[in-house]
């Protein structure tokens, strides 16, 4: 599959090396490409600089990830090539970087409920387990306020077929954990059905396991202040993470 990367940093460049390491033909966006070289040089061409309207012209998939100062600038550049395209979208607000997780589950969940020490259930974790997760996920944040950077790429680019995933972890734990059992738990957010396919086969294709956790609007609940944000968990227990993320917005 073509990928294009727009912002090749910390985060793009590291997926854009493992998406041509799969065997996809990726075009990455820079504007100091001599600093991606030795990058390109050990991808033996399946990994080239482009500019950023080409590259996503380039790409059947596209995944976003410049900083989110820079994200409008970036969807005004390629707003008709993103038109149709199934565009992931890997940024946080502020461009604030996930924290390193403390332990295998970090960020909000302290709770006992995944540890173990506890199994007791609450209406809300049973709403979770009980149907489909996502659409849980979608009426609780109905009620929540507040709008995801996903929500608001949609409203910039409504050609695209935008999926959130890739915003959770940072960089050193995605590698260390890329492709080792348990799998990780990679969460995809998106109102999308055909683009949330796309968007776990690459997932599936970097060494993680998708899990879908919601529509657009849940994808506040993974980005910067949200429940999910630097939740490093093994894909068993991601329904039990979501269950305990729907929780926290109460
Ligand atoms: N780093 C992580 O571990 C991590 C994990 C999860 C999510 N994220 C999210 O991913 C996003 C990027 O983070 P990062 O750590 O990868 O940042 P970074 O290392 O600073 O890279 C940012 C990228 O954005 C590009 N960029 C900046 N301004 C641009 C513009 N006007 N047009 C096009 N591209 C532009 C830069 O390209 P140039 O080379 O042209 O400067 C650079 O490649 C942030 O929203 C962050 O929250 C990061």
């Amino acid at each position: 599959m073509r990928i294009g990367v727009i912002g090749a940093g910390r985060l793009g460049g590291t997926l854009a090396t493992w998406c041509a390491e799969s065997g996809h033909d990726v075009a990455v966006t820079s504007r100091h490409p001599e600093q991606l070289r030795e990058r390109l040089d050990r991808m033996n061409g399946r990994l080239r600089v482009m500019s950023i309207h080409q590259a996503a012209s380039f790409g059947e998939v596209v995944l976003f990830a410049p900083n989110w100062s820079s994200a409008k600038e970036a969807v005004d550049q390629t707003r008709s090539a993103l038109a149709g395209k199934v565009v992931i979208d890997a940024t946080n607000p502020a461009d604030e970087v996930p924290s390193p997780p403390a332990g295998a589950f970090a960020g909000a969940f302290t709770g006992s409920f995944l540890t173990g020490a506890s199994t007791k259930s609450t209406p809300l974790m049973a709403a979770a387990l009980t149907g489909p997760a996502g659409e849980a996920g979608d009426r609780m944040f109905a009620h929540a306020g507040g709008k995801s950077n996903l929500e608001t790429l949609i409203e910039w680019a409504p050609g695209a077929h935008w999926v959130k995933a890739f915003n959770t972890i940072p960089t050193d734990v995605l590698s260390r954990r890329r492709g080792h059992d348990p799998l990780m738990a990679e969460f995809v957010c998106t109102d999308e059905r055909d683009a949330r396919e796309t968007a776990c086969r690459i997932i599936r294709d970097l060494g993680f396991a998708p899990f879908y956790a919601g529509g657009a609007k849940a994808a506040r609940l993974t980005e910067t202040g949200g429940p999910l944000q630097s939740c490093e968990v093994d894909v068993k227990d991601a329904t039990d993470a979501l269950a305990e993320a729907l929780s926290t917005l109460r």
